[in-house]
């Protein structure tokens, strides 16, 4: 009794009660995160006397490749917690801590499973699901509204669409009107694009999950020509140097009529200083022929601790914390992103904020996944390949079907070396 009142006393004094082994550990977050690991981190001090600085990843995620690798190949202590992409699991996957036993399994147990089956690598569990990513098409429900249209089901639709309502609008006067932005800079959220053009053509995707190559195929030629077909016309020719921000600031200044990206849009697209706030629809990707599957690039974000963390144990609890049912609510309400918790999809609060949750559970399990899980270690060169040989393809004035043999032989070569 008088040790629970020495400690409700310490807490109200702001001094918990084991700040007398308070640690202080180090979390990378992604920049578009960092607001919300600054609150995690105040929260989970709040919670155990123990503070996280946070560090801002590079504003491109593929430069964190680099700094992982020289962090970790030199056993650095310097951080402990690392955000990842789970197509870099399989390639850090020696370098994380196994988590299986630190972690309860009644929290484990609360994540999708195949998300979090996603994290389980040769029988260790190097990660946690901090929330899931699937490619969406945002678009100007107003606009489509104006002009009588129908939201697109295939992609010869969307490109219609487009033009006519980026003409229209233009011999009214709206001059920066383009029709479509999406991503087409040479980096991974290239590989996501292209992908999601292939797959929902039918060509599948790159290579398959028994490590075929698959890449080589009249579907896979007829969907980067159709997207090459785009730059100039509904697409400004900025779109070969545009990834998810630069794509999205041309969407919300009410320059596009139609938008491909992550879910956080709709947080953004909502905000103050947005454009379009309350003209935005959105909806699973077109396809290639009527027939063919939706294909969003799935995308989930982990945190994992690194193996040569000297404070695992705090680590450990701050991404158990950080991917928790409680701080992802937070995230969902505060950025509209959505969770990897099953449960907060029949959350009110949750629902309040991204009234389309339940139908992005549909886009999931219709999702292009990136070949990383037969790739492994090598999976950043295959995908390199892919989007530097597709972002040729955009640009240049070779022929698509001789370049993808041209990859296709590339990658059979890539694809052993893991
Ligand atoms: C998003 C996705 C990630 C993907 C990246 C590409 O961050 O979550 O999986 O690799 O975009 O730019």
């Amino acid at each position: 009794m008088l040790k629970r009142s020495l400690a409700a006393l310490a807490i109200s004094a702001g001094i918990w009660a084991g700040s007398a082994h308070a640690e202080t550990i180090s979390a990378f977050c992604a920049p578009t995160e960092f607001d919300f690991c600054t609150s995690v981190a105040k929260a989970w001090k709040d919670k155990t006397g123990n503070e996280a600085k946070i560090n801002k990843m590079p504003a491109l995620l593929d430069d964190a490749i680099p700094l992982y690798q020289q962090l970790l190949a030199a056993k650095s202590t310097d951080v402990d917690v690392l955000f990842l992409d789970v197509i870099w699991l399989g390639m850090f996957k020696n370098n994380l801590l196994d988590i299986s036993k630190a972690i309860p399994q009644a929290d484990q147990d609360k994540h999708f499973a195949s998300t979090l089956g996603a994290a389980k690598l040769d029988g260790k569990l190097v990660a946690m699901p901090a929330y899931m990513d699937v490619g969406l098409m945002f678009y100007r429900k107003d606009l489509l509204e104006k002009y009588g249209k129908q939201p697109p089901k295939t992609w010869d639709e969307l490109t219609a669409t487009a033009k006519e309502i980026q003409d229209k609008e233009r011999a009214d006067g709206k001059a920066d009107l383009w029709g479509y932005a999406w991503q087409a800079k040479s980096y991974e959220g290239l590989t996501c694009d292209a992908i999601e053009l292939v797959a929902s053509n039918g060509g599948g995707t790159i290579i398959s999950d028994d490590g075929k190559v698959t890449i080589d195929s009249p579907q896979a030629a007829e969907a980067i020509e159709r997207a090459k077909g785009w730059i100039g016309t509904i697409s400004p020719e900025g779109v070969l140097n545009y990834d998810e921000e630069a794509s999205r600031a041309i969407f919300e200044s009410g320059n596009a009529v139609f938008h491909r990206n992550w879910p956080y849009v709709w947080g953004t697209s909502h905000a103050p200083g947005s454009a379009i706030i309350d003209k935005v629809g959105v909806m699973p990707l077109p396809v290639g022929k009527a027939g063919e599957k939706s294909s969003g690039c799935l995308g989930p974000m982990y945190y994992g601790v690194s193996k040569f963390s000297a404070k695992a144990d705090a680590a450990t609890d701050f991404v158990n914390f950080i991917t928790g049912p409680e701080m992802q609510k937070k995230r969902a309400i505060d950025a509209a992103v959505n969770p990897s918790i099953p449960a907060l999809y029949s959350d009110p609060d949750v629902l309040a904020k991204i009234p389309f949750l339940k139908d992005n559970q549909q886009a999931f399990a219709d999702s292009a996944v990136r070949p990383s899980g037969y790739t492994g270690t090598s999976y950043n060169r295959v995908s390199q390949a892919f989007y530097r040989s597709v972002h040729d393809m955009l640009s240049g004035g070779g022929d698509i079907k001789s370049g993808l043999t041209t990859l296709a032989a590339r990658l059979e070569k890539l694809k052993e070396s893991r």
